[in-house]
């Protein structure tokens, strides 16, 4: 294909690619990779998939809400429209290896396949890195495609604050990003025809299909709750049981009335991994404990339903305790069903393969919103993710990559 650029070196295997930031970002306290966004970590792999577009003569450029760009435009064929592939750098605390790489170094070698198979694309391909798809940092989930599509306001991102209380506007500008540019891309968004993400499975789908590749058919809803149940911080040696008023105690039955709400509505997963007693200290009783909820269900109605019985009960708890709670949402998404008929494509273009749902979150759920977009999952022979565990064979990473180049050539041709 005479547009696409030679690499200057020889192409490698999705695995190979993968190799090369194996070391970046391990956390040697939580176990797996901590990669947060604008970190040296994240910055690091960002590096690394600059210099690989740069191998491949392609020129990342980053837009203004921070995500990471490379166009291949075949000559005279307009900017619209193209077929866009990608997905994220950034992991959870403590993550695996393929929660986001994987997409990003399958998008590359898919590059790479097109390339070989000399595909003659008649519109162009993007490829994008998303910034903060994790949320992990600032708190909001997939912040990058949010920014970009106007689901979240550029005021309410810029003043998100990280553990360490920095803003993202700061963190930003500290990464070379201009706050005053953040918010809804009408231009960029009108490049973008399709959207296809690869990602690693997060669940067991297909480790029970027996299949390599799924397309996606939807992600449930989800939203976060942040809960801070406020008391009498003091001394743990001097204050009598009967006079405190301790929010760690209130915050540890709210844990519990979370699962029990949740097991009373079937389907729904609602889940506190996060959990801060303030100041935190061992001779300490909080004052203040802050958790975070995150609640997903098919039906956002149910999300709603069990959000609501979990505050009552953080209210009568927290009374119960001498304490009080506030509850703030961070963010809400509702179930996403992707584009049938681009589903539909993908499936026929691939042979059959199977379809799922998922019910985890990705920028490909806040595209869709917007334009037709499709996901392909590659399978995680643990069924894990989120956790060091998370995996995918390097045969298993050929497959997916090769599939996302089956569905791209038809795509762009
Ligand atoms: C991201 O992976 C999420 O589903 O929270
Ligand atoms: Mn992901
Ligand atoms: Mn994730």
């Amino acid at each position: 294909m005479s547009e696409l650029p030679t690499p200057t070196e020889a192409t490698t295997t999705t695995a190979g690619l993968l190799s090369a930031i194996a070391d970046t970002g391990r956390d040697r306290v939580r176990g797996g990779y901590s990669r947060p966004v604008f970190s040296t970590a994240e910055r690091e792999l960002v590096d690394w998939y600059v210099a690989e577009l740069d191998r491949r003569g392609l020129q990342a450029q980053t837009d203004r809400n921070g995500i990471v760009w490379a166009w291949w435009n075949p000559a005279g064929a307009p900017p619209e429209g193209a077929i866009v592939t990608g997905s994220h750098l950034d992991s959870v605390p403590g993550g695996g290896a393929f929660d986001g790489p994987l997409g990003v170094a399958s998008a590359l070698r898919a590059v790479d396949l097109l390339r070989e198979r000399e595909v003659a694309p008649a519109r162009p391909l993007g490829l994008a890195v998303f910034p903060e798809e994790e949320g992990s940092r600032f708190g909001v989930a997939c912040l990058g495609s949010r920014l970009l599509t106007g689901a979240i306001s550029a005021e309410r991102a810029l003043g998100l604050t990280d553990p360490d209380g920095n803003t993202f506007a700061d963190v930003a500008r500290a990464a070379g990003l201009d706050p005053a540019g953040f918010g809804r891309d009408e231009q960029t968004l009108a490049r973008i025809g399709t959207f296809v993400e690869l990602h690693v499975e997060q669940g067991r789908g297909l480790i029970d299909l027996g299949a390599p590749v799924a397309v996606a058919s939807s992600i449930i809803g989800h939203g976060r709750w942040k809960f801070s149940v406020h008391g009498q911080g003091n001394h743990a040696g001097t204050t009598l049981l009967a006079d405190r008023r301790d929010p760690l105690l209130a915050a540890s039955r709210l844990v519990v009335a979370v699962r029990e709400v949740a097991a009373a509505h079937p389907g729904t997963r609602a889940t506190v991994g996060r959990l801060q007693p303030v100041p935190g200290g061992t001779n300490v009783i909080a004052s203040r404990v802050d958790l975070w909820l995150d609640v997903r269900h098919p039906e956002d109605a149910v999300t709603r339903a069990v959000v609501a019985e979990i505050s009552r009960r953080a209210q009568e708890l927290a009374a119960g305790e001498g304490c009080t709670v506030e509850v703030r949402e961070e963010s809400f998404g509702g179930t996403v069903d992707f584009d049938p008929a681009l589903a539909r494509r993908l499936t026929t273009t691939l042979g059959g393969v199977p379809t799922l749902p998922t019910g985890a979150g990705h920028d490909a759920g806040v595209l869709a919103e917007h334009v037709p977009t499709a996901m392909l999952f590659t399978r995680n022979p643990t069924g894990v993710s989120h956790s060091p565990e998370e995996f995918c064979t390097d045969d298993d990473a050929e497959r997916g990559s090769t599939a996302l180049a089956d569905v791209l050539a038809d795509l762009l041709t």
